[in-house]
């Protein structure tokens, strides 16, 4: 697939910025320029936004069938150029080719799920307060719409966003991260292949997010605003939201416990472990960052996960049998390193890793550390990189407790082979998203979302298309009357 990263995609044309100015995008593994992309600024966001405008009311009457086509259609390209979209995320984000193929294959999925979701958007009938009326229950599309999304899952983050907003008939401009900006771009192409209508989708990028985001927001024609990415932001996006009223959906920052139990099958929670923590170098939102292990098993269950890890090749993401690629920029492994040498001053013991270990690139190494307590920086804060901290614990009753203390709630993982203790967690822990017994629950079919201060709304599902419309309803009064 060739695309042309020199210009961007606004209002279904193909344009360089009204500043005529670029920025870079680096590979984090050579910290090589790999392109340059045009700097959007707010000229160029409201150009997107009257570009839909323009095409709105046409898009928002187009039939469930029609849109669900173009949807289809653009999964099926997805899945037909894995290899130039994978190949694409792992230069301009770091994760390898495969796991970058794996997301290829998420993003795509959300595509397909909406585009089925689209054809059951249902009405109701209420029955009525009096006996000469009737009241019914439509939806209609909430409007133009704004995805703000983040470079770490830079194909599924957009298609979560953008699937459920085409399916109900909502143009949608996304402003990607100015660090991932060619797989939104790809994704661009796609939809300018497949019989989108001009307006519907833009994609606008710059690198001065800020200023960009600001237009949009106080612009009142934009409706709606889905944003992944940090608590700090989301706030703030709430704040500005509120003075045009704006509809939200926010998936925020996570501190993921994932808590395993004497009880459990040990090789299975040791799997999902390596899943649930390196996952995109453990840079994810349900990432597990608070590894609880039950006191009897805590030997077994360590030994075990470095083993797994230490075995884990760690490289340029293009390279074959590379499992781990770097992280995205230079703070980021910062922030990691602050992580450990706090724990390691705190008293926390460094088993294996516990630096950069490649020197071009930005790397950390798969790193355990034991001797963890609720009071180091890295059980407090997201790290956003791949050290599996572990604390352990003696009774479900307290794991609970410190599970559930913090601000977050996005998602929680716990292993155990007693079906009332699953019960048991799934009410009591505060998270919106529970691997029981499943490091991996992220799919299209389920409502993904958080609670506390970890967000609102939920995306995929059939959940996740309500995000995107509004309910009205009409009472029909005059039943009774002939001359009505
Ligand atoms: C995220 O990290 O924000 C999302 C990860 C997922 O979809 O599983």
């Amino acid at each position: 697939m060739t695309i042309d990263t020199s210009l961007l995609f606004i209002g279904g044309e193909w344009r360089t910025a009204y500043s005529g100015e670029y920025f870079d995008v680096l590979n984090p593994a050579t910290e090589e320029v790999i392109a340059r992309v045009p700097d959007a600024g707010p000229e160029d966001m409201k150009l997107a936004i009257d570009a839909a405008m323009a095409v709105q009311d046409r898009f928002a009457n187009t039939t469930a069938t029609q849109r669900s086509k173009i949807l289809l259609a653009a999964a099926n390209l997805m899945y037909e150029r894995a290899d130039d979209l994978a190949e694409i995320m792992t230069r301009e984000e770091g994760k390898p080719f495969l796991e970058a193929k794996g997301e290829v294959a998420y993003a795509a999925s959300f595509l397909e799920w909406f585009a089925e979701e689209a054809k059951r958007v249902y009405g109701e009938t209420i029955p009525a307060n009096t006996p000469d009326k009737r009241i019914l229950v439509i939806k209609r599309p909430a409007g133009l719409s704004l995805a703000i999304t983040p470079w770490n899952f830079p194909a599924a983050m957009i298609t979560r966003k953008l699937g459920p907003a085409l399916a109900a008939g909502c143009p949608m401009i996304v402003k990607p991260s100015e660090l991932t900006p060619l797989t939104a771009l790809a994704i661009a192409k796609i939809f300018s292949e497949v019989g989108l209508p001009k307006g519907a989708l833009s994609v606008v990028v710059g690198k001065d997010p800020v200023s960009l985001v600001k237009v949009a927001m106080d612009d009142f024609h934009v409706r709606k605003v889905s944003f992944t990415g940090s608590t700090a932001v989301g706030k703030l996006l709430m704040k500005q939201a509120a003075d045009t009223m704006k509809r939200v959906s926010f998936e925020l920052g996570g501190q993921a416990p994932f808590i395993v139990f004497q009880d459990a099958d040990l090789n299975a929670a040791v799997e999902n472990a390596v899943i649930a923590k390196m996952r995109s170098m453990g840079e994810s939102c349900v990432a597990a960052n608070r590894i609880y292990v039950q006191r009897p098993i805590l030997e077994s269950f360590t030994d075990r996960l470095v083993a797994k890890l230490s075995a884990l090749r760690i490289g340029n993401g293009m390279e074959d049998g590379v499992q781990v690629g770097p992280l995205i920029e230079p703070a980021a492994v910062e922030k990691v390193e602050r992580h450990v040498a706090d724990a390691a001053e705190k008293g926390a013991k460094i088993i294996l890793g516990g630096s950069r270990g490649i020197e071009v690139g930005y790397f950390y190494q798969p790193t355990v550390l034991t001797n963890v307590t609720d009071s180091m920086l890295i059980t407090q804060e997201e790290t956003f990189g791949p050290v599996a901290a572990i604390i352990p614990f003696d009774t479900e009753e307290e794991v609970v407790e410190r599970a559930n203390h913090t601000h977050h709630g996005l998602a929680a993982y716990y292993f155990t082979r007693d079906i009332g203790r699953v019960f048991r967690l799934s009410e009591k822990l505060q998270f919106g998203i529970l691997g029981a017994n499943d490091g991996l629950p992220s799919t299209a079919q389920a409502p993904f979302g958080g609670i506390k201060e970890s967000g609102l709304g939920r995306e995929g599902g059939h959940h996740g298309i309500d995000e995107y419309l509004d309910v009205k309803y009409i009472s029909l009064g005059g039943i009774l009357s002939e001359n009505t």
